[in-house]
């Protein structure tokens, strides 16, 4: 068991609270940052504090961007090996309406982060970056994207995963001894099994995983499916969903691989490498449930591409990672989170 602190931002999210619960598991001390813009950070504390039967080291209510706050919790903090940094505004819509905000919060800030982590030596660093920078892509093979793609985003959120995965690249020019972990998630959907953290999205879902579930829980009418006139198999598009649980412990693999090295930036997809489509994702909720799932066929959505699937080759090789839960444990999953908590984390 390692007794290493990771400093985590965002980690009373979807995803940074999965994986403070793996961190916990596998013996690191946490330190958190958020503050709580996208989260309820002392539910999820105390939730995630029941499932492991451990404690945070510290948590610190605070926006990453205020440098002189930043900076007291690495003064507080002087045994930090690596940073997982999640916090950032994640809506592809709202980002189009809010640009500043999205820039302003997911460039300005990590790079106030990275500036506070040069200043006190710490040079271990992951990065939550999305599939999004691949860009409209209509030449996906069935093996999935590798890493080696040319990147570009057609969102202000995207162009944000896009900037700051330039930064790391040109810091790590300057700084050739840092180690840094560029993930590229795909579509993480699902909860923890215990049915007591899971997907918390204030307002209407964007994703098809939590549209679905509030559909089924009754606080939304009906499924869109936006187009079944696509080349797939149903019509529908074929995305790569990955289990949030899969998608944490790859942080861990990530966070031990850059232990080890002396100067190392790799991208990194996370996904499971399986295509599945709107149909697929529809059905398997259906099975898990047994409830009907009303919905209707709807033009398409602007943005949206046929298929889109990580190749996971990568991840396998450099991290000795892949993902292992199936689309039915996903739901499953999903289904028993949406279920015991129908208005997310405010329903103690
Ligand atoms: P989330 O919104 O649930 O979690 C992000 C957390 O960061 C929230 O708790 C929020 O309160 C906090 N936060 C935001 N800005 C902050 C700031 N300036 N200071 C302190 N805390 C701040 O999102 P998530 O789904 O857990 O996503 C985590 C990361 O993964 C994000 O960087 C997101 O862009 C990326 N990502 C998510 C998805 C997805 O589908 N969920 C896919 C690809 C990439
Ligand atoms: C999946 C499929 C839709 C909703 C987005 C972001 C990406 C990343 C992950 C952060 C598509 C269909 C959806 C609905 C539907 N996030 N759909 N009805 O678009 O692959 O990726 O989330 O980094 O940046 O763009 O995910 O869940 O929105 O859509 O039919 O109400 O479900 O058309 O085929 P997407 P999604």
């Amino acid at each position: 068991m390692s007794s290493k602190t990771i400093l985590v931002t965002g980690g009373t999210g979807y995803i940074g609270s999965h994986t403070i619960i793996e961190l916990l598991n596998a013996g690191y001390d946490v330190i958190n940052v958020d503050n709580g813009i996208n989260s309820n950070p002392s539910e999820s504390i105390k939730r995630l504090e029941e499932i492991t039967g451990k404690k945070l080291k510290k948590n610190y209510s605070l926006d990453l961007g205020v440098e002189s706050e930043l900076r007291k919790v690495f003064q507080e903090n002087s045994d930090i090996v690596t940073v997982i940094h999640f916090a950032a505004l994640k809506a592809v819509g709202e980002s189009v309406h809010k640009p500043l905000e999205y820039y302003t919060n997911n460039v300005a800030g990590t790079l106030v982060l990275l500036r506070v982590m040069k200043e006190f030596n710490v040079k271990n660093f992951v990065f939550s970056s999305s599939a999004t920078v691949y860009g409209v892509v209509d030449d996906c093979p069935e093996s999935g994207m590798t890493e080696d793609r040319s990147i570009n985003a057609n969102s202000p959120y995207g162009t944000t995963k896009v900037f700051v995965e330039y930064i790391l690249r040109d810091l790590k020019v300057a700084q050739p001894d840092w180690n840094i972990a560029i993930l590229r998630y795909f579509n993480p959907v699902g909860a923890h099994s215990s049915g007591r953290i899971g997907e918390d999205p204030k307002g209407i879902p964007n994703n098809l995983v939590p549209y679905i579930l509030q559909v089924m829980t009754g606080r939304r009418e009906f499924l869109s499916i936006y187009g079944d006139d696509y080349e797939t198999k149903d019509g529908t598009g074929i995305r790569d969903y990955i289990h949030v649980v899969d998608l944490a412990k790859g942080h861990i693999a990530a966070a031990k691989f850059l232990e080890g090295k002396n100067g190392v930036c790799e991208a990194i997809n996370l996904g499971t490498g399986r295509g599945m489509t709107v149909f697929d994702v529809l059905n398997s909720l259906k099975k898990v449930s047994g409830k009907e799932i009303p919905h209707k066929v709807m033009p398409r959505r602007a943005g949206d591409v046929t298929i889109y699937l990580a190749d996971v080759s990568k991840a396998k090789k450099l991290l000795g990672w892949s993902a292992e839960l199936t689309l039915d444990e996903m739901c499953a999953d999903a289904w028993n989170w949406a279920r015991l908590n129908p208005e997310g984390l405010s329903s103690s």
